[in-house]
């Protein structure tokens, strides 16, 4: 008998929520309800399938979810989801808020679904570009072992959400027109026929992005090894969907561009191409890799280029996977669910 959970999904009305509801029906989750949660703006509007927006305030009933799914920016996390986790939900959050407490696990599903097993209620979905990164490099970690990387990313403005793809449109209709484009709202030059050479924020004194501190720690997080050396450099380019990445990838043991191919040609959720693009990745829940080839400067080193979309492996679906496990697994806390 299948069961049927009560799902809330905090954060509807943005790319990624979109997506997620999306990726819901798409993939049958076994939802008997789905209550779409956004701010009080968009409260009232009906989505696909007619759900209607509620508005996450002091009045939102948060009782009786079996599973939260949120993604709504890293402060709606810290304000919201622990009264989710106490009204007994299960929360995966999309946001950076829990991604470094030790007591949070940050699972890609193909890469450590077991830390699954230890959560207390709350679990945290990877940021996009270590997400994809992972798919790719898990195979070759468990093979040879990663001792260092060096990655450029290539993030498409998505990533941003929705209010960075109306900028890109924008000011590039404003530029094809032969106008003047309007002043950047979103970034801090203009991202239309541009590329940005530092794609995230700032901390104060650090001469790095927080996009790449989070690669930086996610990736030895995901892959159990505090040992691995991270060099990044985050870009941002002018791209709506799928976020690209130039990976050289140095191993403690010897590994060969063939090895390489076979390992990633047999593993979850990655597919083989000569040269992957983010035109033919969007849309897509595979990790698409390409251009693998030996680093004729160092003898145990491979480039590749890695390829994905960003609202869906790099989000939402990686959520709706971690939903999927959870249920299998039976890992969810509430038990407000009934026989369908
Ligand atoms: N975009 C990506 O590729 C990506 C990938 C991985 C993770 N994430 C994370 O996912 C989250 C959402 O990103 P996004 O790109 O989907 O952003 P977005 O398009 O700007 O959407 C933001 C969503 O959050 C809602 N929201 C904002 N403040 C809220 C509040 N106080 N209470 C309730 N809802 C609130 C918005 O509702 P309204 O429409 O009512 O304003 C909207 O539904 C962020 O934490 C981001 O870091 C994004």
């Amino acid at each position: 008998m299948s069961r049927g959970l009560r799902v809330a999904v905090v954060g509807a009305t943005g790319v990624v929520g979109t997506t997620m509801l999306e990726l819901l029906r798409e993939r049958k989750f076994p939802a008997r309800e789905i209550v779409p949660f956004a701010t009080e703006r968009s409260a009232g509007r009906e989505l696909e399938g007619g759900l209607r927006v509620e508005a996450l305030n002091g009045g939102a009933d948060l009782s009786g979810f079996d599973l939260a799914l949120f993604s709504a920016g890293a402060g709606t996390s810290r304000d919201w989801a622990s009264r989710f986790v106490e009204a007994g939900a299960t929360v995966v959050d999309n946001s950076s808020a829990f991604r470094r407490d030790p007591e949070v696990p940050l699972v890609v599903s193909e890469v450590n679904p077991h830390a699954l097993e230890r959560h207390q209620g709350l679990i945290a979905n990877p940021n996009c570009s270590t997400m994809q990164l992972m798919v790719a490099l898990a195979p070759i970690h468990r093979k040879a072992g990663i001792e260092r990387l060096i990655v450029a990313t290539y993030q498409s403005v998505s990533g941003t959400g929705k209010k960075a793809i109306d900028e890109l449109d924008t000011q590039a209709d404003a530029s094809l027109r032969g106008t003047a484009m309007p002043a950047p709202q979103i970034y801090p030059e203009p991202i239309a026929f541009n590329v940005i050479g530092a794609a995230g924020n700032f901390a104060d004194g650090d001469d790095h992005t927080d996009e790449e501190r989070k690669m930086m720690f996610e990736t030895r997080k995901i892959l159990e090894d505090e040992s691995i050396g991270v060099a990044v450099t985050c870009v941002r380019v002018p791209v709506r969907v799928c976020h690209s990445e130039a990976v050289n990838v140095q191993t403690r043991d010897p590994l060969s561009a063939e090895e390489a191919r076979e390992l990633l040609a047999a593993a979850p959720g990655v597919i083989l191409e000569d040269v992957p693009t983010p035109l033919r990745a969007e849309g897509r829940d595979e990790v698409f890799v390409g251009r693998i080839r030996r680093d004729e400067s160092h003898p145990r080193a491979l480039s590749m280029w890695v390829v994905s979309d960003n609202l869906r492996k790099g989000a939402a679906t990686n959520a709706v996977q971690i939903a999927e496990v959870l249920v299998e697994r039976d890992l969810l806390r509430a038990r407000h669910s009934v026989a369908a």
